[in-house]
């Protein structure tokens, strides 16, 4: 018999894990009736081994390198990352999938945060923390551009559909991992770059890609998947068209919270946003280079883990069943919450010195000679010697408040934290604006005032090629992005807090 892992260890969201930490194993289902006998054979695919594995999945990190400040969903970051990987899935054998969108971090202004250094801590990160394999998507280009997005420090990247006018491709179509005797193939599906800078790429159809590349893999195989920003309807035309491929993992995040399981079919399953989660697919497999067919709903997984040394509980006899020549998949979002929150990892040194130096530029720029075009950040106080009606009407908006919002979060050091700041007060990283979060500079520029909508306006009203920048619905998005604004809709949003509110 096979050994199995504390249950404990397996969900420590809902039990701590505790105790000896034994080798991996994934229950052997079938096993486990005869399993007072030592002599038994297993009761079904004899012809073939039973692989047992994990696939972690992220996709559409987007940049985000620590917790989410949302109000809603504040979870995420490397640092979790790392310790939900060891602590959730410690004993499995583990393939690390990126399915791309990783480097790019949303609509943000600081021109401190030169989004190449992130997007190249980013890529440093995810080597760092054992992603096997990433297919690169449209975003990533825009982070980095084509040259380094190929040269950069990071896992290894894969892009099937992307060519050049020549007619090569830009990346390996395809990578084989292989661990503790199981390989998988991982096919990269790019979806093309709406991106003009970017249109000399041409981009092939997945379908076209999928059937000439699949006669390549290697017979061998245990699994084949394809990963990658591909296109939602591109793909779902395709779930019933290659038998063999087991899995599209997919960004968009659309269905992470359960999907849906199709019989006979490729299933789709999407990674979560914004790297707030990880979507764990534990497989059991006894039918190599074939679909995934049975999905064991959660209420049986976690039952079975809690009675696995109880054969005659009816679970057993539930899942063996369905296991019958076929693979089974059981999937396990993962919210990295500050369950997983622990002092000093890796991550945290390279990111809190990413912090320092976004902040040093920040300061920098902000230190920077004004022009007529960029005048510098005059700050409420003056404002409010003119315009009181409209100082009034602002202070009662949660704009006014947004500093504090910082101070009562609770994850802390987020009032020095470049990632919160930037959002949370006026001028960050622009010139004659906020630059390193000193008492005295946070005193003139903490909250979001006046001038975070109506653009710099030192000078005004006397110098009169001083004027204020219109305000439209890109005004608002810099910081009402969709991490940090799910709900946000110009027209409410913008009766709700401005300083023209009722
Ligand atoms: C891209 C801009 C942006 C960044 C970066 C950002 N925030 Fe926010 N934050 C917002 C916006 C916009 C809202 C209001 C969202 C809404 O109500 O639609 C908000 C709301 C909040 C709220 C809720 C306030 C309340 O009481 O309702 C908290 C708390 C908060 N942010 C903390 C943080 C922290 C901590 C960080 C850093 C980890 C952070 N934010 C980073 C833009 C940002
Ligand atoms: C000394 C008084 C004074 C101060 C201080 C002042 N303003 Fe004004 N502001 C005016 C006057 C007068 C006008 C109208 C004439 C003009 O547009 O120059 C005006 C116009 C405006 C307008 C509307 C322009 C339009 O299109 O009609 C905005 C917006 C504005 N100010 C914002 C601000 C902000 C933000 C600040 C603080 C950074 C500020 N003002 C500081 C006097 C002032
Ligand atoms: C510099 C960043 C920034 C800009 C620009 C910005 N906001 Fe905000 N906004 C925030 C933050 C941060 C909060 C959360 C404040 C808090 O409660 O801490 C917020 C909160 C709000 C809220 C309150 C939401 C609620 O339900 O409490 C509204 C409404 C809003 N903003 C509308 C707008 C509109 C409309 C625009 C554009 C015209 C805009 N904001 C521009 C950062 C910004
Ligand atoms: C969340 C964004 C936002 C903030 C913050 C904000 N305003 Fe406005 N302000 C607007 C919008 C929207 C208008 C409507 C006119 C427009 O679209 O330009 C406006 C209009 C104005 C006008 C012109 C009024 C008129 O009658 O034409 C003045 C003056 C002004 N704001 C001053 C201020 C001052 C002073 C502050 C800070 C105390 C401030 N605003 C904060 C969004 C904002």
């Amino acid at each position: 018999m096979r050994s199995l892992m504390p249950i404990s260890c397996i969900i420590p969201l809902f039990f701590g894990c505790t105790g000896d930490q034994q080798t991996l194993t994934f229950p052997t289902l079938p096993d486990i009736e005869s399993s007072t006998t030592s002599s038994t054979t297993a009761q079904f695919s004899t012809s073939t081994q039973t692989k047992e594995f994990v696939l972690s999945l992220v996709g559409e990190v987007r940049g985000e390198l620590e917790p989410c400040g949302c109000p809603t969903l504040p979870y995420g970051g490397f640092a979790r990352r790392t310790v939900a990987l060891q602590e959730v899935l410690d004993g499995h054998t583990v393939f690390q999938l990126d399915a791309g969108e990783t480097l790019l971090k949303g609509f943000f202004s600081n021109k401190g945060d030169t989004s190449i250094d992130r997007a190249l801590l980013i890529g440093e990160l995810s080597k760092d923390i054992g992603v096997d394999v990433w297919t690169v998507g449209p975003s990533d280009l825009i982070a980095v551009g084509m040259e380094t997005l190929q040269t950069m420090t990071g896992p290894p990247r894969i892009s099937a559909t992307w060519y050049n006018n020549e007619g090569q491709r830009y990346f390996e179509p395809f990578k084989v991992i292989s661990k503790d005797n199981i390989q998988i193939a991982v096919i990269g599906l790019s979806t093309h770059p709406t991106d003009p800078r970017y249109q000399f790429i041409e981009t092939k159809s997945a379908k076209e890609t999928l059937a000439a590349l699949l006669p390549d893999i290697p017979s061998d195989i245990d699994m084949i998947v394809a990963l990658g920003s591909m296109d939602d309807e591109e793909i779902s035309d395709l779930q019933y068209t290659f038998p063999s491929i087991a899995l599209f993992l997919s960004t968009e995040g659309a269905n992470y919270e359960d999907p849906q399981h199709k019989p006979n079919a490729t299933q789709i399953i999407e990674a979560p946003k914004q790297g707030r989660f990880i979507q764990n697919i534990y497989v059991r497999q006894t039918q190599p280079q074939k679909r995934l067919d049975n999905h064991v709903n959660e209420a049986d997984w976690r039952t079975w883990l809690m009675v696995k040394d109880d054969p005659t509980h009816s679970v057993h006899q539930t899942l063996a069943e369905k296991g019958q020549r076929k693979n089974l998949y059981f999937t396990e979002l993962i919210p990295l919450s500050a369950t997983f929150d622990r002092t000093d990892t890796a991550s945290q040194e390279k990111i809190a010195s990413f912090a320092q130096s976004t902040i040093q530029k920040s300061q920098a720029i902000a230190e920077q000679p004004t022009t007529t075009t960029e005048p510098g950040f005059a700050a409420s106080g003056r404002c409010a010697q003119c315009h009181t009606a409209e100082m009034a009407k602002w202070s009662f908006t949660n704009h006014s408040r947004a500093w504090e919002s910082l101070l009562t979060h609770p994850v802390e050091g987020s009032t020095t934290n470049p990632d919160c700041i930037g959002c949370h007060t006026t001028g960050f990283g622009q010139v004659g604006g906020f630059g390193e979060p000193s008492t005295s500079n946070l005193r003139k520029f903490k909250a979001v005032q006046c001038e975070a909508c109506h653009g710099p306006l030192k000078g005004h009203p006397n110098d009169k090629s001083i004027q204020p920048t219109p305000i439209d619905k890109d005004t608002c998005l810099g910081c009402h992005d969709a991490a940090n604004s799910p709900d946000f809709d110009f027209d409410t949003y913008l009766r709700k807090a401005t300083c023209q509110s009722k």
